[in-house]
């Protein structure tokens, strides 16, 4: 454990740009450092360091943070990790806080666990490059299948002998402990005798994040109906399989710089990509995926690409766990190889252009893939349509983005030939019912308002809020949503001078947008749960770590998670846009103009506030000196709000 002081110490020495100078070329331009960004592809510097504020900011990939941010992502560390590095760099010194005895022991005993399984991985590796059992079995194996040494090396195949207890021997010899031994699964004791559990088979050493071996699969070599095909460790304090990705550590860099994460089945499968020179591959290792593991990859990238084999069995897997992913806003991909292939065997039977090429055109987005899929089984039975259509709409319920969902509903709508109210109106129907369970109310009892009412909401209703509800509220709100739906995403504002003239174009945070407009207006939400919010964006523009909607959610605090919540399973109401026949072109654009008007709403509704109490003052003031000085504070607040108008005006009709 680091003690808080010397956290402290550490982020209030490291200068930013020394630490991004160590792994990126920097010029500076302006106020600003910037450099080609090197968690994406570009080639044009989007890259931008700001000493002032001593953090980063990538406006391409929308990667930013503070120092300890930027080693945790470029060198794929832990929080702790990087405090360590960082430490280091500057000559600080750690001293830990005193553990517990029972933290010791544990600790001691994961380090000697790390240990056996580099012992053993080496040993497993030696023996099948040096022995002839080794060379003439189990490295003779692997070159059957088409493996060369490279990549043999690189991801530390071995080969166990058949012998009964050979390697537990060895290992004994060599001072591991047997009872440690039989814990990480390297050998199995029957009856007072030990053996060795992966003796016979080929070994695929699994390694964690930062490339320490955490466990062993062992592959039989012959067809035996009686034994396993796999002989796996076991679970222990170091290896968690639902925690676990095949290849993760030899792919990460790769998910992250192509911003996509390739995800396959087998052993086999990451290796043979691999070795074609697809190297952002990892494998769920036969189980269907776990939310630690979506986790895990959406630390390097949003976007995954599940490759599946073409039978029915393997269009089944790709199907499974998908919503789980959808859930955690991941995007979803699918490609489904030649009946006759699995990854493994299509990269090894195929040119490299091949594969790409087939990899690049046959990538469908999920629910598009799953909706031509489940019509196809249906053909024209109704019945079976009906619950295509649920499952499909369930399915876009699980996204969390608003956005994201009406574009899927919008395009289900084109495939299942359904009106998109229809489907808006069910997706909301779920929604509404997930977020009373989560509030702890009967999901059935649906008293809210239907699409159609929803369509037809009138504007008053707002601007004449009820007596219990504070004035200003929905505008309030409405920026709220925007900061926790779309807080870290970037959009391009233009800075005008007096005459309208736009003399400067920059692109921003939509929280910045926000927040900064805002607070340069000295302008604060009133409703306690929605300035927290605020203040949670603020703090995080000043960090350089925008907070996630799912800190919200998860917030110990009850007001804020259930508030998220709500906000974040309610559908946008893009209707005012409609009402005003615009034609929203893009998505971006949508996005543009509801920030902007939404901020706009907000202030004109704060200068209505001060006006009406300036008015009311003024009818009860006697004082032609106070009057006077009334009337210039409420001519002052009318020229206002006739400009916010005349940019409400602009930002909605352009
Ligand atoms: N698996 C396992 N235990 C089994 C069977 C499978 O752990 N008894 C896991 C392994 O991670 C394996 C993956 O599921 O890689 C996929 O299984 P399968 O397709 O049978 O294995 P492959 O690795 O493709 O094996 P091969 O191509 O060598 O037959
Ligand atoms: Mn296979």
């Amino acid at each position: 454990m680091i003690p808080r002081e010397t956290i402290n110490q550490i982020i209030e020495t490291a200068r930013i740009e020394d630490v991004v100078g160590e792994f990126v070329t920097l010029r500076k331009r302006g106020s600003n450092l910037w450099g080609v960004c090197p968690f994406h592809k570009e080639k044009t510097p989007s890259f931008s360091v700001n000493p002032a504020r001593n953090i980063f900011k990538c406006f391409g990939c929308g990667k930013a943070g503070d120092a300890v941010r930027f080693i945790m992502e470029h060198e794929h560390y832990s929080y702790p990790e990087a405090l360590r590095f960082l430490a280091k760099k500057y000559g600080i010194k750690i001293e830990e806080r005193e553990q517990s005895p029972e933290e010791l022991a544990a600790q001691n005993e994961r380090e000697r666990m790390f240990n056996i399984n580099s012992f053993a991985q080496e040993y497993f590796s030696n023996i099948m490059m040096t022995s002839d059992e080794g060379q003439s079995v189990g490295l003779a194996y692997f070159h059957e299948r088409g493996f060369r040494d490279a990549i043999i090396n690189r991801f530390q195949l071995g080969y166990c002998p058949n012998s009964g207890s050979a390697f537990t021997e060895y290992a004994m010899q060599h001072g591991y402990d047997k009872d440690l031994l039989i814990k990480v699964g390297l050998t199995g004791s029957y009856e007072n005798r030990t053996y060795d559990r992966y003796q016979g088979r080929v070994i695929f050493p699994i390694h964690n994040l930062t490339g320490k071996v955490i466990g062993f699969g062992g592959r039989i070599l012959t067809k035996e109906k009686t034994k396993a095909k796999y002989v796996n460790s076991p679970e222990s304090e170091i290896y968690n399989k639902s925690q676990t990705l095949y290849g993760i550590f030899f792919a990460r860099n790769e998910i992250s710089r192509l911003d996509n994460c390739i995800l396959v089945e087998g052993y086999a499968d990451v290796l043979s990509m691999h070795q074609a020179g697809i190297e952002n591959v990892v494998a769920s290792s036969g189980t269907s995926l776990t939310t630690e593991q979506i986790r895990m990859i959406s630390r390097y990238t949003k976007n995954i690409t599940m490759l599946y084999d073409g039978d029915a069995a393997g269009i089944h897997a790709a199907l499974r766990g998908t919503n789980m992913i959808l859930e955690e806003g991941m995007n979803v991909r699918i490609v489904v190889l030649p009946p006759e292939d699995d990854p493994d065997s299509f990269v090894q039977n195929n040119p490299i252009e091949v594969v790409t090429k087939y990899l690049a055109d046959n990538a469908k987005d999920f629910i598009g893939f799953k909706t031509n899929l489940l019509l196809k089984d249906a053909q024209n039975d109704p019945i079976k349509r009906a619950s295509v259509i649920k499952d499909i709409v369930e399915t876009i319920a699980v996204i969390p983005d608003p956005i994201y969902r009406a574009t899927y509903i919008k395009e289900c709508s084109r495939t299942l030939e359904m009106p998109e109210q229809t489907l808006t109106n069910e997706v909301n129907k779920i929604l509404r019912a997930k977020l009373r369970k989560q509030l702890g109310l009967d999901p059935k009892q649906d008293s809210q308002l239907t699409y159609q009412e929803y369509q037809t909401y009138q504007p008053q209703q707002q601007v004449e809020p009820e007596p219990s509800t504070p004035i200003g509220f929905f505008q309030e709100q409405e920026l709220v949503k925007l900061l926790l739906s779309h807080g870290s995403e970037n959009i391009e504002l233009e800075e005008k001078d007096e005459d309208g003239k736009v003399i400067n174009t920059y692109i921003t945070t939509i929280a910045s947008a926000i927040v900064d407009d805002l607070k340069n207006d000295g302008l604060l939400f009133r409703d306690e749960t929605h300035k927290k919010i605020f203040d949670a964006f603020d703090r995080g523009l000043d960090t350089g770590i925008l907070p996630t909607a799912h800190d919200f959610t998860s917030s110990e605090d009850q007001d804020v998670a259930v508030l998220a919540a709500d906000l974040l399973s309610t559908q946008y109401k893009l209707d005012d846009w409609q009402r005003h026949r615009i034609v929203v072109k893009t998505e971006d654009d949508v996005l543009k103009k509801t920030v902007l008007s939404s901020i706009l709403r907000f202030k004109d509704m704060v200068i209505e506030d001060r006006r009406t109490a300036v008015v009311k003052e003024l009818q009860s003031c006697t004082d032609p000196d106070d009057q006077l000085i009334l009337l210039q504070k409420k001519k002052k607040l009318d020229d206002i709000r006739l400009k916010i108008n005349r940019d409400l005006g602009i930002v909605i009709t352009k």
